[in-house]
């Protein structure tokens, strides 16, 4: 019976750090002030803005410190961040968490047809790696890895980013870096190609 009840309270203690992630209620009022910029639901209207609806905890949480540090320089986001505690950014990554992206249209087929041979089998000659490897075949990603969803992302939202990798102008840690030795080796055309087709996948 002892032995019971202390496994019980031991079990509890193990999932304390799961509640403590981050409410997706308290998310949605402390996230108003991102609103006019990502959209109520995190589906940003603005092309080059970021999409944060149905975005993985982890990865927003990661992004808003890398901004916070400065190890991502972004000068709208700085400002953003500086007065937002780890509980802030917690409760706002659940509420994205819990929304859904809206997936765009990719109706140029030359685009497409060429941005999903680049986000399924990479580009050989070239040695850039399959993007469905690490972000999965529809574009989920994978979140106990930090590797971001993509599906339904802006188009130019995701070429300002691979382009940002391939200057250098993105910061990240070291798990992040991955990007820029993917994006050095990616000329404008296919960028474009793989962001279309990206907005679009699902
Ligand atoms: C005035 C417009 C604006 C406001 C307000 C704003 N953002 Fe942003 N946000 C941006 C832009 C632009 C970027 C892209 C920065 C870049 O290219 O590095 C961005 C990027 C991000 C990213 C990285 C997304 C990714 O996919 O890597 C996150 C997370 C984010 N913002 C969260 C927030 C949160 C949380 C708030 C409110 C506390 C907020 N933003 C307020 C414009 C804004
Ligand atoms: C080996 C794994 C891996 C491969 C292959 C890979 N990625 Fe990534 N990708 C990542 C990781 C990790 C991040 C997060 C980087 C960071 O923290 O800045 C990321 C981030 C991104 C982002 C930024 C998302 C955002 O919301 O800001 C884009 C866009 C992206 N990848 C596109 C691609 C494309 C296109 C390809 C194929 C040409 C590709 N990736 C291949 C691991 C990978």
């Amino acid at each position: 019976m002892i032995y019971r009840v202390a496994a019980t309270l031991l079990a509890m203690v193990f999932a304390l750090p799961a509640h403590a992630a981050g409410s997706a209620d308290a998310g949605r009022s402390k996230s108003q002030v991102c609103a006019g910029c990502h959209g109520a639901d995190g589906n940003a209207a603005i092309p080059n803005y970021p999409k944060l609806a149905g975005q993985h905890a982890g990865y927003i949480v990661k992004q808003l410190q890398n901004f916070k540090s400065g190890m991502r320089q972004n000068a709208i986001m700085q400002g953003q961040v500086a007065n937002l505690s780890q509980k802030d950014m917690q409760d706002i990554a659940a509420y994205y968490a819990s929304q859904s992206i809206k997936i765009g249209a990719a109706s140029d087929e030359a685009k497409r047809v060429m941005g999903e041979r680049i986000y399924r089998g990479g580009i050989e000659s070239k040695g850039v790696a399959a993007c469905m490897g690490c972000h999965g075949p529809t574009g989920k990603g994978n979140p106990p890895v930090n590797y971001p969803l993509l599906g339904g992302q802006n188009a130019d939202y995701i070429t300002v980013s691979m382009k940002d990798y391939r200057s250098g102008a993105r910061g990240s840690d070291d798990a992040g870096k991955i990007m820029h030795s993917v994006a050095k080796r990616m000329s404008d055309d296919e960028i474009n190609a793989v962001a279309h087709y990206i907005s679009g996948l699902h």
